[in-house]
Order: C-alpha cells, then sequence, then structure tokens
C-alpha cells in the first residue's frame, strides 16, 4: 500500500480571472497530521473545496487512497473515505445533536443521507453512541445543535465528519472562534483522532497549534505553494518567514 493517502499534483482552480489555487502539488501521508496554512485568500478553503469535491479543478490532478478522484463528486468523495468539516459551520441548527449525528452516520448505509426512523440502523445508533460519549456531547445529546456553544457546535462537527468512517479527515479551521479552552481541548482531540486508520489535513490559522501537531506542514500563499516539510523546515524558510510570518507580525491593516 501506497504510503501517501493524499497526492495533490499541479492543483489548480480560476474564478474568473483570479488563480485561487494555481499549480499546488504536495502530499499527505497515512497517519499524519498535514495542514495547510497561509494568509487570508490565500487559497485554503479552496484547495479543500476540490479535494473534497465540492468544486471541480480547472487544472491537475487528485488521488486519493489509490485512485485518481479528480473531479469526483463531495459524495463520491464521502464513499471513497475523504470526509470534511466546514469553516463555516454545516449543521442543522434545527435538529437534535443526535439526529445530526445519524444523518451522517446513515449516509452510507442509505446513500443519501434521508433521515429514517430512530432505530432503523443498528449499526448507525451504535455509532452515534460511540462518538457522542467520545465527544463528551452525551449530555446534549437532545438537544438541538442550535442551542450548543460555539465550542461544542465545531465539536459536532468533527463527530458528524468522523460519522462516515472516513480514512481521511479535512478539518478546515476548527479552532476558528473558540475559546483558548476549547482550541486547547480541539488540539488534543485531533492529535488522538489521528492513527493508523486516520489521516488528518487541517487548514488553521493557529500557528503555534499547526506547528505543535503537524507531521507536515503545506504553506500556501496568493494560491502558490510556497514551501512544504516539516514544522521546522517551514519555519525555518526564508520565504515563509518574509510572505507569512513576517506578514503577521505587522499589525493588521483594515
Ligand atoms: N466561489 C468563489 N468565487 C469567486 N472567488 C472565490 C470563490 N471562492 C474563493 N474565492 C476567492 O479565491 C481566493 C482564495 O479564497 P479561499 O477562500 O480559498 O482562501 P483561504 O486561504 O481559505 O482564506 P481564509 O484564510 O480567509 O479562509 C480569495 O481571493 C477568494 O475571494
Ligand atoms: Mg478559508
Amino acid at each position: 500500500m501506497d504510503k501517501a493517502i493524499l497526492k495533490v499534483e499541479g492543483l489548480s482552480v480560476r474564478f474568473g480571472a483570479l488563480k485561487a489555487v494555481n499549480k499546488v502539488g504536495f502530499e499527505a501521508q497515512r497517519g499524519h497530521i498535514t495542514s495547510v496554512i497561509g494568509p487570508n485568500g490565500a487559497g485554503k478553503s479552496s484547495l479543500f473545496n476540490i479535494i473534497s469535491g465540492a468544486i471541480r479543478p480547472t487544472g491537475g490532478k487528485v488521488l486519493f487512497d489509490g485512485r485518481d478522484t479528480t473531479g469526483c463528486t463531495a459524495d463520491q468523495m464521502v464513499r471513497a473515505g475523504l470526509s470534511r468539516s466546514f469553516q463555516i459551520t454545516n449543521l442543522f441548527f434545527e435538529l437534535s445533536v443526535r439526529e445530526n449525528l445519524r444523518l451522517a452516520a446513515q449516509f452510507l448505509e442509505h446513500g443519501r443521507g434521508l433521515l429514517l426512523p430512530t432505530g432503523h440502523s443498528r449499526r448507525a445508533n451504535d455509532r452515534v453512541d460511540a462518538l457522542l460519549e467520545r465527544f463528551a456531547l452525551h449530555s446534549r445529546a437532545d438537544e438541538l445543535a442550535g442551542y450548543l456553544s460555539h465550542g461544542e457546535q465545531r465539536r459536532l462537527e468533527i463527530a458528524t465528519a468522523l460519522a462516515c468512517q472516513p480514512k481521511m479527515l479535512l478539518l478546515d479551521e476548527p479552532t476558528q472562534g473558540m475559546s483558548l479552552t476549547d482550541t486547547q481541548e480541539t488540539e488534543a482531540l485531533i492529535r488522538e483522532l489521528a492513527g493508523d486508520d486516520l489521516s488528518i489535513l487541517l487548514v488553521e490559522h493557529d500557528v503555534e497549534l499547526v506547528m505543535n501537531i503537524s507531521d507536515h506542514v503545506v504553506v500556501m500563499h496568493q494560491g502558490e505553494k510556497l514551501a512544504d516539510g516539516t514544522p521546522l523546515e517551514v519555519r525555518a524558510d526564508p520565504q515563509v518567514q518574509a510572505a507569512y510570518f513576517g506578514e503577521i507580525r505587522e499589525p493588521a491593516h483594515a
């Protein structure tokens, strides 16, 4: 089996004249945490959108788990074993925590995630119970997702992405808007999740978190890959220092 679970080659997407992602290539190894960092508008979410099948690339290739998945739909990618969370929350606020998880857990068994009567799938229900436990959401199971705290919603979103039993999890800014405590808990959770059965691809603004937990870091800037390597390697890269670390130390411009 190939050590790389994901290979991206010359990936590009244009929005009109804007090259949001421009010939980006990197590999993510099985069981590793691979992170993508870069300033606002660097193309990180667009890169995620291509890999996860939300948008089609205008050039290049995505190879996932030994298959060419370029241009596959999001549904096809979930079936292939790639699941994602969104930068902006993607939960059903008017459904309970348990129903949100059950929809995702039933996706694999019933095709398009139809809301079937409770107890329809024993296997899906067992998976939901395990996730409620693991993500400390058991006491909130019957609460509407819309009533959860921001931290709980982000946690539920990761749990929802995991309910489809992916081989790779894409997390787009999972700590956005979180308190320091919630951020630290999420960091520990991500670290714990990565392993033999699960590889993680993370987009995150919290550079310290990224440097702490990543095996490999890809730095993007204006749609292009500026550098990639271990956290130490990218931190030491003069180009990255100038374009990214230099930039974020300056006062924010309006
Ligand atoms: N659907 C779209 N249509 C047109 N332009 C888009 C679209 N999606 C993204 N863009 C533009 O592409 C560029 C890259 O955006 P993207 O959201 O991928 O960046 P990002 O690195 O995720 O930024 P952030 O850190 O703010 O989340 C930006 O200039 C953005 O305005
Ligand atoms: Mg983004």
